[in-house]
């Protein structure tokens, strides 16, 4: 017999109201790490258990809060409060940085810690929809943009509904569900060369007039894309302030300081039975070398190290721990010595 998925046994993407629902619920617990006389008493089944929850732990671990994170809080915040009472020209945020820099990480902490304070504070009707979260699909076309909307609305809309139907639909809803922050990611995706883009973006500037909300918008590098240029470009460029994103530096005092902390904290949230405190601490220059500090980079690195280390029952991370990871293309690449390393490592693997 076919086994269908009971409604909440299915893992929503964050692009749709029930997985951005889950999202903002989701509050993320450090396990309780046991005593090594009580580990030892644990039946077997249980002691899977406690590994289980272990490793769902550090598959995410923490968020740190990065001068990213806190700038686009603080800024995303006014924006919202300035914008209430704006009826148009609202004003909006563009994040635009390299992959892997933190910037979805960072609007959707926004549009979670907004909207978890709304509901808290009770200024937010049960029933509402305050935060919409979307992406820019490849070669979005205007129709498309609006399509992506109704999706995470969970809005059913007939193919033969016209583009000006579905925009029209879609903006009514969400002025009836109160909706106060769109988030737009993936903007690199919009190529503002061609015509297609061009509406597009056009698309994206009918939207924030017609929905009495902030939008705030993400994606790679996007200042490069032409996006701030021309008669279209000057508008954008007068409504959004950009808040750039980088990797980690380590070149100053302060910069060293900066990267320590994010290191430290991640050091701090593992929750290993024989990890040496402090030794990432002390492996943060090795680890900046590693990840060229992206912060995507590092965050994989020590997850998938402190994975390694419950499962192969090491239960700590070492700097050999972390040489057997592999990072992906980019970072391996910047960091020659080890590419190096890696390549004879392989070739003897395959010889
Ligand atoms: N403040 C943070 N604290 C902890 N981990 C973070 C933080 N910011 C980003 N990360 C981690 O770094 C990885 C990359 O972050 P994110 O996806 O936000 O970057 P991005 O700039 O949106 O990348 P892309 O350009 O590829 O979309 C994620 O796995 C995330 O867990
Ligand atoms: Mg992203």
């Amino acid at each position: 017999m076919t086994h269908f998925l009971e409604p909440e046994e299915v893992d929503y993407p964050l692009t749709t109201k029930e997985g951005w629902a889950a999202f903002v619920a989701e509050t993320i617990a450090p396990p309780v790490v046991l005593p090594p006389a009580a580990l030892q008493r644990l039946p077997e089944s249980e002691r899977a258990e406690y590994d289980q929850a272990r490793e769902d732990y550090h598959s995410q671990l923490v968020i740190v809060s990065t001068p990213t994170i806190r700038h686009v809080a603080a800024t995303g915040r006014k924006r919202i409060l300035l914008n209430r009472h704006q009826h148009s020209a609202r004003r909006g945020l563009i994040v635009s940085g390299p992959a892997g820099t933190g910037k979805t990480t960072a609007i959707t902490q926004l549009g979670k810690n907004y909207e978890q304070l709304g509901r808290r504070r009770g200024e937010i009707q049960p029933k509402s929809l305050p935060v919409v979260y979307v992406t820019v699909p490849p070669a979005a076309t205007p129709k498309m943009l609006a399509i992506e909307f109704a999706r995470f609305i969970g809005l059913p809309l007939p193919s033969r509904y016209s583009q000006v139907e579905v925009t029209n639909k879609v903006c009514d809803l969400l002025c009836t569900l109160g909706c106060r922050l769109v988030l737009i990611d993936e903007l690199h995706n919009l190529d503002i060369g061609t015509r297609v883009g061009a509406e597009a973006s056009d698309q994206i500037k009918y939207l924030s007039e017609r929905i009495p909300a902030t939008f705030v918008l993400a994606g790679v590098d996007v200042e490069g894309t032409g996006l701030f240029a021309g008669r279209r470009g000057g508008q954008i460029a007068s409504r959004y302030s950009l808040i750039p994103t980088s990797p980690f530096r380590h070149t100053t005092a302060d910069q060293h300081g900066a990267w320590q902390s994010l290191v430290a904290t991640l050091e701090e949230s593992l929750r290993l039975h024989a990890h040496r405190p402090g030794t990432l601490l002390k492996l943060s220059s090795y680890l900046h070398d590693r990840t060229s500090g992206m912060i995507g980079s590092l965050s994989h690195l020590v997850r998938e190290a402190a994975l390694d280390a419950i499962l192969d029952g090491s239960e700590r991370i070492t700097k050999a721990s972390l040489e057997r990871v592999d990072l992906d293309e980019s970072a391996e690449q910047q960091n020659l010595p080890r590419a190096r390393r890696r390549r004879t490592r392989n070739e003897k693997r395959t010889a």
